[in-house]
């Protein structure tokens, strides 16, 4: 998805645009831009764009130019929405005398009948993009004597839809804007120096105090202020955070991929996810600040989120519904949305997002707030846009992930899940006089022990190197599970075709006889889930009917012997631990499965084709 950055100071300003870029290439992109007020005499912005990866397009570019140094300048990368990726359609836009420059990310919606009006007007839009508007709007109201900072404020009036924008103004050269609408933006705190960013990433080296924009706000960066501005106009005080990310954090630390990286920061990454919310056996979770009477009400729950969080759900609402006993549903956010779904204030909806600015996920919980929902954010992102919105906020405490493949950040969600689950029917006990249930009380005692538990399973890769040999051989794959197994064989199959291109099913072991095992042919790779000891022969009779069509079976499990284990042609076996938890550790296997198959075929693992890691459009 789109990144944005821009600094002002003594600095090089290319340096550290570029250097900010690169920091949000895993975000996935298909073209890059840099726009900068050079010297005085320059008559214009210089704007450099191109097509393709930065070390393919933009940095060639650069080197071949001779660009007299800046102080000031922003840079972008675009994931197309509006007209292909090309050089042309690329960011920074230019009004018609390239005198302002504009980077957005988000989508303008009423960008054609602005277009036609400034068409009208003889302003010439050379682009598919609905960002070139922006530009021109500008200088339509520079034109009729607005300054820089009204002809912005002017222009934002008129836009409908989501936008973060940083812009640079030729007649205003010691100046930056920024603007944010529901798209994120921050301001980056330094010493004679400032900058702005998508997403603190491309900040890390620099500075680690941001300033989180809100919706409406205009940020007016100089080298040493930055004042913020409301809607009208009006100076507001926004506080300073101090994140606690380093820029380390975000490299691969001599990792081949950042996915690989974020696989084996698991244990680590579960123990900061469980630091102090578990004490003395007890749970605590601060952040959730239900009343009595908040919780009294609650008759239902629906768990929400897209794409690797709904598996998290997915994996979790057996646990909601088993302790608390009430109707939980999963739903998929871009469904969700637009169903009309039964919502009020006795409904208590979760909401799961590592970005934490998933447009359908963010466009859900707006939903259910209107409503009178209860509403809680799970999220990896301070200050994103989910945690802002939600009542209560749970932070995973995942680090930061750079690969656009979840790994560390959907373990980290799914314990999340499972504390909130126990935090509940802790409370709801609490409120009703009784003891801690046993059912609480034993999964609160396993817990603790998951991140040493995944650091044996992390220990030896050979066995699930080898499967992955297998697997890559071959175009199509099927996941196959029970109860909780189905959920975790969902993520497996996911993990598998966004990043080794293999076709990849997951099926309801139980469900294959009903149509899908007509594509059962000899050969074909079945990966067989079971570690859920009440489903194992009825898992055993599906397998058979796998292995009845000559299927090539794949099993990760817990048994350690039995006939299960003999009908598989490959075993990988995971620690045992509470059923309930154990999606937690199957989940290492599938991701490394993933992993190794995609590196076989020769993929690109950490920025799969046609995928973003921030999805901040519908
Ligand atoms: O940031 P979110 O968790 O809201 O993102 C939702 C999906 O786009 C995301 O989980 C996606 O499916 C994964 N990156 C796939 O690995």
């Amino acid at each position: 998805m789109c990144g944005i950055v821009g600094y002002i100071g003594k600095q090089d300003a290319q340096e550290i645009l570029m250097s900010g870029l690169r920091r949000l290439e895993y975000r996935g992109y298909d073209s890059a831009g840099i726009a900068l007020l050079c010297e005085e005499g320059n008559p214009e912005v210089k704007v450099i764009k191109r097509e393709g990866a930065l070390s393919e397009g933009l940095e060639a570019a650069l080197e071949k130019g001779s660009f007299s140094q800046s102080g000031i300048g922003i840079g972008h990368t675009r994931w197309a929405t509006h007209g292909a990726p090309s050089d042309r359609n690329a960011h920074p836009h230019t009004d018609c005398h390239q005198q302002i420059a504009v980077v957005h990310n988000g989508i303008i919606e009423n960008y054609s009948e602005l277009q036609a009006d400034l068409e009208q007007l003889g302003h010439c839009i050379q682009t598919e993009v609905d960002s070139e508007v922006i530009p021109h709007l500008i200088e339509h109201f520079k034109n009729e004597d607005h300054d820089i900072l009204s002809a912005v404020r002017e222009t934002v009036r008129r836009l409908q839809g989501a936008y973060a924008l940083a812009i640079v103004d030729h007649s205003s050269n010691s100046s930056l804007i920024g603007v944010r609408q529901d798209s994120p933006l921050v301001v980056g705190i330094g010493d004679g120096e400032n900058y702005l960013a998508s997403d603190v990433a491309a900040l890390l080296p620099y500075t680690r105090d941001v300033i989180i924009l809100e919706n409406g706000d205009l940020a007016h960066l100089t080298v040493d202020d930055v004042v913020i501005y409301d809607e009208d106009g009006v100076v507001i005080e926004r506080s300073i955070t101090h994140v606690d990310w380093d820029a380390e954090m975000a490299e691969k630390g001599g990792y081949p991929h950042f996915m690989l990286k974020e696989i084996e920061e698991q244990p680590a990454s579960w123990e900061a996810t469980l630091q102090g919310r578990i004490k003395n056996g007890d749970i605590h979770l601060p952040e959730i600040t239900f009343t009595r009477a908040d919780l009294e009400t609650v008759e239902q729950i629906y768990l929400v989120g897209c794409g690797t969080s709904f598996h998290a759900g997915l994996a979790a609402m057996p646990m909601f519904e088993n302790l608390l006993r009430m109707p939980v549903r999963t739903e998929i956010a871009s469904e969700f949305r637009y169903r009309d779904p039964v919502l009020g204030p006795e409904v208590l909806t979760v909401f799961i997002s590592q970005s934490g600015e998933t447009a359908d996920t963010l466009a859900c919980l707006e939903l259910a707030a209107k409503h009178g929902a209860q509403t809680v954010a799970i999220t990896n992102v301070v200050g994103s846009s989910l945690s802002r919105k939600a009542d209560h906020v749970i932070y995973t405490r995942a680090g930061p992930e750079i690969s656009v493949a979840s790994t560390k950040t959907y373990t980290a969600q799914l314990l999340v899940l499972q504390l909130l689950a126990c935090h509940l029917t802790r409370l709801s006990g609490l409120l009703a006089g009784h003891e801690m249930s046993e059912d609480v009380r034993a999964l609160l005692k396993e817990m603790p022990h998951l991140p040493q538990k995944m650091r044996d399973l992390l220990q030896d890769h050979a066995p699930i190197k080898e499967m992955a040999r297998y697997v890559a051989g071959w175009q199509d794959a099927f996941f196959i599970g029970r109860g909780l197994d189905y959920a975790a064989a969902m993520e497996g199959q996911l993990k598998l075709k966004e990043i080794s291109y293999i076709h990849a099913e997951a099926y309801p072991a139980g469900e294959l006889k009903h149509g899908t095992l007509a594509l059962v042919e000899p050969g074909i790779p079945v990966l067989a889930v079971s570690t859920q000891a009440h489903l194992r022969s009825k898992m055993s009779s599906n397998i058979e009917e796998v292995r009845a069509r000559g299927g090539w079976i794949g099993l990760v499990t817990d048994l350690k012997e039995g006939r299960l284990i003999d009908m598989a042609q490959s075993v990988i076996f995971v620690p045992p631990t509470a059923p309930s938890l154990a999606p937690l550790l199957v989940a290492g296997v599938l991701q490394l499965l993933a992993y190794y198959a995609a590196v076989l075929r020769g993929c690109p693992v950490d920025m799969p084709r046609n995928l973003a890691k921030s999805v901040t459009v519908e």
